[in-house]
């Protein structure tokens, strides 16, 4: 539910599992963090984004984030907002986010989306995770209805703390309501968490993003799962290209955090905390082709 005792709930846990210097260094660094990640030249002019609307943004992103139980930071909403930000208004194509859960990033993203003059297209079950499909590697980790936020709570949150006008909400298994987008994507945010919904999910957008579009994903500290944006093998099987590569593979974003990891030993450095989220562009690219001693075998054939 969205009220204060998810904030009163949240500082419960973080002074339990000894991480409360982390979160009183989060907070203290709110304004910095705002500042650093919105200072661009090249936020487009059109959107006039003076220091005090990337304050009130930024804030409102913080903010809603305690609001609204949600699974990823406003450092992440705010890096989406930024390249939003940044892309001219005349290159064409909508937001989209696959994993709403309560709608809290949703919001976030809608705010951005109202300044830019761009849609957001919300895609859920909006009955939590379906079951875990065999070979799915991550399905061990969920049961079928976790993160389940219904379309009511998430339409309410987005109408309360978010730009309802600008959203569109397509409900059911992406792999059903996926298959039906034909329109352009700029920027796609992906919190599936589960190996077949990412597949499902880049299948089905990479060929609406547009060339300069952003594919965002939450799971980002996860080598295996993030390994999809570094597989020869499934871009050449899907679309005959080689990898595009992930910014964040392994940590997040680089949000000034301090992050040594393996996610595998999070609980021994409980001040550390990776960046939630990476993303991939488009036209980026992620592939080896310096293999010399393949050259020299070719070169002797
Ligand atoms: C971790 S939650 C999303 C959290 C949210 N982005 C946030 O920041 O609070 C994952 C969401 O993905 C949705 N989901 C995962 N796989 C799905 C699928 N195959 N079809 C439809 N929804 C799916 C679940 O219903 C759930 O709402």
């Amino acid at each position: 539910m969205v009220n204060h005792q998810n904030v009163i709930r949240r500082i419960g846990r973080v002074i339990r599992d000894g991480s409360i210097w982390a979160y009183v260094i989060g907070v203290l660094s709110v304004p910095i963090s705002i500042v650093v990640i919105l200072n661009s030249k090249t936020i487009h002019k059109a959107y006039k984004m003076t220091l005090f609307k990337k304050f009130k943004l930024g804030f409102k992103m913080f903010y809603n984030s305690l609001l609204i139980s949600t699974g990823t930071s406003y450092k992440a909403h705010l890096a989406m907002a930024l390249k939003i930000l940044e892309t001219p208004p005349e290159i064409k194509g909508d937001v989209i986010e696959c994993g709403t859960w309560k709608g809290g990033s949703a919001a976030n993203l809608s705010l951005a989306c109202k300044i830019a003059g761009r849609k957001l297209k919300i895609y859920d079950s909006f009955e939590g995770l379906p079951a875990g499909k065999k070979g799915d590697r991550e399905a061990r980790h969920y049961k079928k209805g976790d993160y389940n936020g219904t379309l009511e709570e998430v339409e309410r949150n987005i109408e309360k703390y978010g730009e309802i006008e600008c959203c569109e909400f397509i409900k059911g298994w992406f792999k059903d309501t996926l298959p039906e987008l034909k329109s352009p994507v700029l920027l796609a945010f992906l919190d599936v968490d589960l190996e077949a919904s990412l597949d499902t999910c880049v299948k089905n957008i990479w060929s609406n993003l547009v060339d300069e579009g952003f594919i965002f994903s939450d799971e980002c500290v996860g080598t295996d799962y993030i390994a999809l944006f570094y597989s020869e093998k499934w871009w050449k099987l899907n679309f005959n290209r080689t990898p595009p590569g992930f910014i964040g593979a392994g940590t997040g974003i680089a949000f000034g955090n301090y992050y040594i990891g393996p996610w595998s030993e999070k609980s021994n450095h409980p001040l550390q905390r990776a960046g939630t989220g990476g993303y991939t562009i488009k036209s980026m690219s992620g592939y080896w082709s310096y293999y010399p001693d393949k050259i020299q075998q070719e070169k002797e054939e």
